[in-house]
């Protein structure tokens, strides 16, 4: 008994942190990233934090203690570069790899030059923590020293190669694919001599990219910050990761995986959507191509054939479409610019989920159970859907191979045979059955930083490590030399004692004969 007071002062110890100063900076025009921020920052402000949000989308209806800094000009630019989806689609890993880095690096100057920003480090507020969205903008890491706070990064991609630069996480090419590539963790011999290949071009883009962003700095602040500031700088990673959708691996202790953490608990929806649903006697279908692909966009031959199919079916479809209306728009299809995605894949008459396949969509597609038909369009789609086709719970259909009789095989394979929902079922216990509700894993992990004024004491000292020390090539080189310096040494001492051997017996000999004569 004398032992409940000390648990309940340090229970009591542990929820002092309240009323902390939390300041975000989701810079980039994705909807999609800025979700995962936004939700974040009210949950925070909701248990009495006093967030301030720097972000291109400012809420639409005020919230208790969260504060909005317009990032202006993120919007326009993102917009000036809707057609580069498109683009990527059309040019594959190498296109994206070209037009993705100039619109990271347009966005972040935009917000390193955002004058609002310069008004609130000139304002002297104090922050405890920076969080921030990680997506290639190393020289947003530049607030942290400037408000001297520590950053958590929030890896909306799950964890990719330029967060284990900065927390020393293992990333061995042996068995964990790299980041982009379609690639099964039992890799053949070509595959690890490939995935090994990637892993030293990355090295190589990594530290230019840290110079580009270095560079930055200086151009905008007249500073430097070099890679360790930038490292000591992270407190901690959260990573959009589980092992549900994506290949077990090694995370270190400050990497934390809070995969699935944005979707709510319970959540309305208008009663346009309730009804709709509701009355889906026979099962419904969500067709949806995320934020950054309008479906206007879509070929017209590719349209008509999808709607021919709808037409046909049985189910009632909800279709995410950006204009008021479509021509010959059949009766059993609903459409909207805007959908509840959550609470619509929730509803127990939705059957099926037709989805681009983008990271946040996968994830709520396994937390509801509901089986996928992916057309992957541009960059980690092309990923997130063979991987959910290898899981079992989805089927891949290209937008050039989509056709009438292909769309409308691949529906009712999806729902007609149990395998896919089946697997579907398993992944999302898995995604549910954690000690912690993810997004209660996230807020703990911040006000632990907040309560230790940082990350450091989760740091592992292999950051601090060139490659040949980390990797131990100076070890290996070295115990091989012993071994093959005995190995060697003895070779010497054996041939030279045959040699003294066969010369005392040839001696011996001779005596031999010498006695005989
Ligand atoms: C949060 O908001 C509530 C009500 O709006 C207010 O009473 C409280 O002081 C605020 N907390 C902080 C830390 O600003
Ligand atoms: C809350 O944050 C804002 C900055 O957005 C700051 O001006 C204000 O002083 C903070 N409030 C408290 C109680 O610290």
């Amino acid at each position: 008994m004398k032992e409940v007071p000390v648990i309940v002062s340090v229970l009591l110890s542990l929820s002092v942190v309240q009323g902390a100063n939390i300041l975000g900076i989701w810079f980039h025009g994705g909807r999609s990233h800025h979700i995962l921020g936004e939700i974040l920052f009210k949950e925070l402000a909701r248990r009495g934090h006093n967030v301030t949000m720097a972000s291109p989308f400012p809420l639409k209806e005020a919230f208790p203690n969260y504060t909005d800094i317009y990032l202006s000009g993120i919007l326009e630019d993102q917009e000036s570069r809707s057609k580069i989806f498109m683009e990527m689609k059309e040019g594959g890993f190498s296109k994206t790899l070209e037009v993705m880095p100039a619109l990271i690096k347009s966005q972040t100057e935009i917000t390193l030059a955002n004058k609002e920003m310069k008004r609130l480090i000139n304002s002297g507020t104090k922050f405890d923590v920076i969080i921030m969205d990680w997506f290639l903008n190393l020289a947003i890491l530049y607030f942290g020293k400037l408000w001297r706070a520590p950053i958590i990064p929030v890896a909306s991609f799950g964890t990719v190669d330029i967060g284990t630069v900065f927390t020393g996480n293992p990333e061995e090419p042996s068995y964990i694919p790299r980041f982009g590539v379609d690639l099964p963790q039992n890799m053949s011999f070509q595959q690890r001599v490939f995935n090994a290949f990637l892993f030293l071009v990355s090295k190589v883009i990594i530290g230019n990219y840290i110079a580009y962003h270095q560079n930055l700095i200086k151009k905008h602040f007249n500073d430097t910050m070099t890679e360790e500031e930038m490292s000591d700088t992270i407190a901690l990673i959260l990573s959009n990761a589980h092992y549900s959708f994506e290949s077990p691996r090694p995370y270190v202790p400050n990497i934390i995986p809070i995969g699935g953490f944005h979707i709510p608990t319970s959540e309305n929806m208008p009663k346009k959507f309730q009804d709709f649903l509701d009355s889906a006697d026979n099962g419904a279908i969500f067709f949806s191509l995320g934020s950054n692909v309008k479906s206007t966009t879509l070929p017209a031959k590719t349209l008509q054939d999808i709607l021919k199919v709808f037409s046909n079916l049985p189910y009632k479809i909800i279709f995410k479409w950006e204009d008021e209306d479509i021509k010959d728009r059949p009766k059993n299809v609903l459409i909207s610019k805007w959908c509840p995605q959550n609470a619509i894949l929730a509803h127990n008459n939705v059957k099926l989920f037709i989805s681009h396949g983008g990271l946040l969509s996968t994830i709520e597609a396994i937390y509801h159970a509901v089986p996928v038909l992916g057309i992957p369009i541009f960059g980690d789609q092309k990923i997130n859907i063979p991987s959910a086709v290898k899981k079992g719970y989805a089927v891949q259909l290209n937008l050039e191979e989509l056709n009438e009789k292909t769309f409308s095989n691949a529906i009712n394979e999806l729902i007609d045979n149990p395998r896919y929902k089946d697997k579907v079922e398993k992944l999302s216990f898995l995604l549910k059955d954690q000690p912690l509700p993810p997004m209660d894993t996230a807020v703990f992990w911040v006000e632990h930083v907040i309560r230790h004024k940082g990350g450091f004491h989760l740091k592992n000292y292999g950051i601090r490590l060139p490659w040949y020390q980390y990797y131990m090539v100076d070890v290996i080189f070295f115990l091989t030399s012993i071994i093959f310096s005995i190995l060697a040494f003895t070779y010497i001492i054996i041939r030279k004692m045959i040699t003294i051997f066969r010369n005392k017996s040839d001696i011996n000999g001779q005596n031999g004969k010498v006695k005989i004569n």
